[in-house]
């Protein structure tokens, strides 16, 4: 495993996100955007279930932000993998690394359960006033992806 680990950091493109001055830091603004895309994008969604501005309709509201929030999941993920293959070792030995990456998949199927439970067969008495159950997704939603940004952000000191 370990020779692996060795194989992708004396790769070209590990090599270059070390060497390069501008390239890490570039490549880590871009995770930001997109994670604050994801985020944003999430969020409005989120709130809105939980029955905040229930003058705005929820179907277009929901057509419009996931498209964003899948976007900007790419862009974290692309981003993320390539500041990883700078330092995967290390970032691999981090019990931080792996609670992110946890949280991101329980986040992501809370999400997916979400939009194929709950939001499809409801939307329209959602209009109304979410239920309990939605409400629950949408608040474990917001504490997942806010979970989810402070493991990222502390990994740089640990
Ligand atoms: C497969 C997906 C992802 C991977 C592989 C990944 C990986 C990484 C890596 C390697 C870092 C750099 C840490 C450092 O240099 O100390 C980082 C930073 C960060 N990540 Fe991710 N990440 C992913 C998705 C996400 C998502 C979805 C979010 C938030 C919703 C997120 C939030 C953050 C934050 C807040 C930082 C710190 C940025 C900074 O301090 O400048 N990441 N991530």
């Amino acid at each position: 495993m370990a020779s692996a680990f060795h194989a992708v950091e004396a790769s070209g493109i590990a090599r270059f996100m070390r060497e390069a001055l501008y390239a890490y830091p570039a490549v880590e603004a871009a995770h930001i955007a997109g994670l604050a895309l994801l985020f944003g994008s999430i969020a409005i969604v989120d709130l809105r279930l939980l029955g905040l501005g229930r003058r705005v309709p929820l179907s277009p509201l929901i057509e419009f932000a996931v498209p964003w929030s899948i976007g900007g999941f790419v862009l974290a993920a692309l981003t993320g993998s390539l500041m990883l293959t700078a330092h995967v070792e290390e970032f691999f030995d981090q019990p931080l690394f792996w609670l992110k990456m946890a949280l991101i998949a329980t986040a992501g199927a809370n999400a997916v359960a979400l939009r194929r439970g709950a939001l499809r067969t409801a939307s329209t008495v959602l209009d109304a006033a979410p239920s309990a159950r939605v409400r629950l997704a949408a608040g474990l939603s917001l504490a997942l992806w806010t979970a989810v940004i402070a493991c990222g952000r502390m990994l740089a000191y640990f």
